[in-house]
């Protein structure tokens, strides 16, 4: 089938199309066990992506099977129950079919009288109640934690030194942003895109459990204002991408209102920790944030992308974002009603309906069976980190928080490199993928349990698969 017009004048074909299209992501969710986890890409495959743009159209029929065979295979892996790299979210199938009405209704949240803002608005009267944040908070989605908190930098220092920021820049302030070691890389990157240079951020010690050291922190905001600098916000991270670490979230908040700072939590990995009872207390002290980034795509299992910001004081956000334009004038009555739009709220005027598929995740769940999904895997982190104590050629490098387990295969020469080559090797063979990172100086594995999916017989399989790898380089002497 070709579409003529840009929507189909047979709806009858198009409709058993379209189910056809349904019916094979429902069967590629039934059997994602039976798929590698992640394969390599074949070069004609990613050559079939050099090709120029196309001056005429082609057949839904044909376009389908490019997308069966030529994209759909190759994910980074992430709906797949072995898939414990990096910190990505499994999705559900509910998410799925919302992502579709979504695109079907083709919503643009920036603003207007419509009910899909509504769904927006009401997503962040939830986030207002999970997080105990009073009426006056607001809050919108983002692309993701990393445009979350540019944007909480932002509010930070209109709040702090007023509007006339938006007009003449830093306007000679030498603000400084305090964080742990360990914080997440889109903290700098937000200082550097803010304008205020990635040098200001002054990376604090942190404790034998990776938490920042409260004493030090306090130093050095004493230390900065004697030498003429602004101290203007401490980071709190709940959930480090590490390790999963979670700062002392209420001792910051004291510091914060102890020195009149600005506390902005990084809550990317846990701040959705408060979906669930048995994990709350983990994070106890979010409650007294300024303000929280966090993701829903995460943890909270919604599609990509799904991100959030909460500020505490909703008409500091506001004055920060807000544009006076004649063709945003807003009316009482009428398709431009309404005086509050999501694009007062943050950098952007057209802005997706991420809403809709957060939405029906709660609805369709509730906040509660996401919890316990969400303590499931931290269930399974501390099994695997207790397998991997019992295991001889296996080493526990980190304390397991919530669900994030780094481990080495033990061998004494050229240990990095070897835990690299395991990495990559057990990628390639789609049993699992982990990803790797730094720890106590040393390259370690790193499985961080995000995906619903994930069961212990998927952590034997890459436990097995890991010693397996580990013993074969041992076995050619530390080599290949
Ligand atoms: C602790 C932490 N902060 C921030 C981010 C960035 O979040 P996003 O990828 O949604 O921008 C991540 C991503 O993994 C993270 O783990």
């Amino acid at each position: 089938m070709k579409v003529m017009g840009l929507d189909p004048s047979d709806r009858e074909a198009f409709a058993r199309l379209a189910h056809e299209w349904l019916d094979r992501m429902l069967d590629h969710y039934g059997t994602l066990a039976e798929r590698p986890v992640w394969q390599p890409i074949p070069d004609t495959v990613r050559a079939s992506f050099a090709s120029p743009s196309p001056q005429l159209g082609m057949s839904l029929e044909v376009l389908g099977e490019m997308f069966r065979d030529q994209i759909l295979p190759y994910g980074v892996g992430n709906l797949h129950p072995g898939f414990m790299g990096w910190v990505h979210g499994g999705g559900t199938l509910v998410g799925m079919l919302a992502e579709m009405l979504a695109a079907g209704m083709n919503a643009n949240l920036g603003g207007r009288d419509q009910i899909p803002v509504q769904v927006e608005w009401q997503v962040g009267q939830w986030a207002r109640e999970w997080f105990g944040f009073p009426e006056a908070a607001r809050g919108v989605f983002t692309t993701g934690t990393s445009q979350a908190t540019l944007m909480a930098l932002w509010v930070a220092r209109v709040a702090r030194w007023g509007e006339i920021l938006r007009e003449e820049g830093w306007h000679g302030h030498r603000p400084r942003i305090y964080a742990a070691q360990g914080v997440h890389g889109s903290l700098p990157k937000a200082l550097d895109l803010a304008g205020m240079g990635r040098k200001n951020l002054v990376r604090i010690p942190v404790d034998d459990r990776y938490r920042l050291d409260l004493l030090a922190l306090s130093q050095a905001i004493e230390a900065d204002r004697a030498a003429g600098y602004e101290p203007l916000m401490v980071v709190g991270t709940a959930g480090t991408v590490d390790i999963g670490a979670v700062d002392d979230l209420e001792g910051l908040a004291t510091v914060c209102a102890d020195q009149g700072l600005w506390f902005h939590v990084d809550g990317a990995l846990g701040a959705l920790a408060c979906w669930s009872a048995e994990l709350a207390p983990l994070i106890h002290g979010i409650e007294r944030a300024d303000s929280i980034a966090f993701d829903f795509h995460k943890w909270g299992q919604v599609p990509y992308d799904a991100g959030f910001l909460l500020v505490r004081d909703g008409a500091a956000q506001r004055r920060t974002f807000v544009t006076e334009a004649d063709y945003l004038a807003r009316a009482t009555r009428g398709t431009a009603a309404g005086s509050d739009w999501p694009c007062d709220f943050g950098p952007d005027l057209s802005r997706g309906f991420r809403a809709l598929k957060t939405w029906m995740t709660l609805k369709a769940y509730g906040t509660q069976r996401l919890g316990e999904a969400m303590a499931d895997t931290c269930r399974l982190a501390r099994w695997l980190a207790i397998q991997i104590e019992r295991c001889a050629e296996l080493l526990l490098m980190a304390p397991v928080t919530l669900n994030i387990v780094c481990f080495r295969y033990d061998f004494p020469v050229n240990g990095d490199d070897l835990n690299e080559r395991i990495a990559v090797a057990l990628q390639e063979s789609g049993l699992a993928v982990l990803s790797t990172t730094r720890v106590q100086g040393k390259r370690v594995l790193r499985a961080a349990l995000v995906n619903h999916r994930t069961t212990q017989a998927d952590l034997q399989i890459m436990l097995d698969a890991v010693c397996c790898l580990g013993r074969r380089w041992v076995n050619n002497g530390g080599m290949a």
